[in-house]
């Protein structure tokens, strides 16, 4: 049995949404899920108490960044990840492979990995499946990646298709690579771009690996939404139906609406903390800019419809004067808002499955965050 199960629950009736459970060493949660990203082994400026008490069931982070610093081997001295940074939840880490090709420099790529600088110093730095294997069997997490490619978008078909043979290859080697399959699972990454031959090819060469669930990657790239819409329509009836899917890198609130109709049950992305650091805030009415002046007196919280920490006791005043004078606290409340904002959705989402709803949540939802429903 791997380490990592999907219990189908539901579809909805409505939507063709899938409500489920996801089985892991470290728990249990619902999809679908969001989980926030701790790329350092720290969700930025939020603790694991804190994620605990906003139902953050799972979180990622990045074999890329934790290998270089602070070095794999100081995280297995530690027990492991969950130990490391005291979360004692679910954890699925990047195998390396996007963050290669979004940060570094000079990269080059070859049959047997990929060469590159470091984002930060420059010296000279070699990825392959074998390696980006070892790391997260040391770091510890539930759910590893494979060590893909993650081409650009638009990309020439045949670069793509080059690419996504060589992923193939990389999987196989993945599967081989990794010692500790009975407490992590390894999901395989289908890749493709835009072109739907691509992505049959490329889940089929997965599939038949046998993977105990499946990534979609290569969006939310640049491309338009209809795009990745229209990927995720062609990809996800070529997924196994009894094993999570899980789309990568996607985190807008009508995305994940969206991805969860079409099939998808796990989601990631730095989107809610990141725009947090700038102040801007994903609210029932649409998004907040919390620094802007009309907020100066306004002595509300960020939403009234949420019960977060942040909104059940600051004002939008208070928070803007915090961003303005660069105080850290500011940005914690931006960040506990945004992320409690992201999975409480989620599970009004879930909500609305088990009532066979969830076309008419979307309506709802869009109508009053001020997005179109197409
Ligand atoms: N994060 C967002 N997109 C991707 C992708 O295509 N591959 C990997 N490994 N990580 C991602
Ligand atoms: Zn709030």
């Amino acid at each position: 049995m791997s380490a990592v199960t999907y219990e189908h629950i539901k579809t909805c009736k409505q939507s063709g949404a899938r409500l489920g459970i996801v089985h892991t060493p470290h728990g249990s949660f619902e999809t679908p899920m969001f989980m926030p990203v701790g790329t350092q082994a720290t969700v930025k400026t939020v603790s694991p108490e804190e994620l605990h008490a906003m139902n953050a069931k799972i979180i990622l982070s990045n074999t890329y960044h934790l290998w270089l610093r602070p070095g794999n081997e100081v995280i297995r001295e530690a027990g492991g990840l969950h130990k490391f940074m005291n979360w004692d939840g679910p954890i699925l880490t990047d195998s390396g492979g996007f963050q290669v090709f979004s940060l570094s420099d000079m990269r080059k790529i070859e049959e047997e990995g990929v060469h590159f600088r470091h984002h930060l110093n420059g010296s000279k730095l070699f990825l392959s499946p074998e390696k980006a294997m070892h790391i997260q069997n040391d770091l510890g997490s539930d759910i590893m990646m494979a060590f893909d490619e993650c081409p650009p978008m638009p990309a020439e078909y045949q670069y793509v298709k080059d690419s996504i043979e060589r992923t193939s290859r990389w999987a196989e080697r993945c599967l081989e690579a990794h010692n500790r399959p009975e407490d992590q699972a390894l999901f395989g990454i289908i890749q493709g771009g835009e072109y739907e031959e691509l992505r049959t090819q490329s889940a089929k060469d997965l599939v038949s690996l046998d993977f105990p669930g499946y990534a979609i990657g290569g969006l939310s790239v640049g491309e338009p939404k209809p795009v990745m819409y229209r990927v995720l329509e062609h990809t996800t009836p070529l997924m196994p139906f009894n094993k999570p899917r899980y789309l990568m890198g996607v985190g807008s609130p009508d995305a994940l609406i969206e991805g969860a109709i079409r099939g998808i049950d796990m989601f990631d992305c730095v989107l809610p903390t990141r725009i947090a650091r700038n102040g801007t805030c994903m609210t029932s009415k649409g998004r907040v800019v919390v620094k802007n002046a009309k907020y100066e007196r306004d002595f509300t919280p960020l939403d009234e419809n949420c019960d977060c920490y942040t909104c059940r006791n600051y004002t939008k005043a208070y928070i803007r004067h915090l961003i303005k004078a660069d105080e850290t606290f500011g940005i914690r409340l931006t960040s506990i808002h945004n992320l409690h904002f992201l999975l409480n959705m989620m599970e009004q989402v879930r909500d609305a499955i088990r009532n066979d709803r969830l076309l008419d949540f979307k309506e709802e939802f869009f109508e009053s965050y001020g997005l179109n429903v197409e």
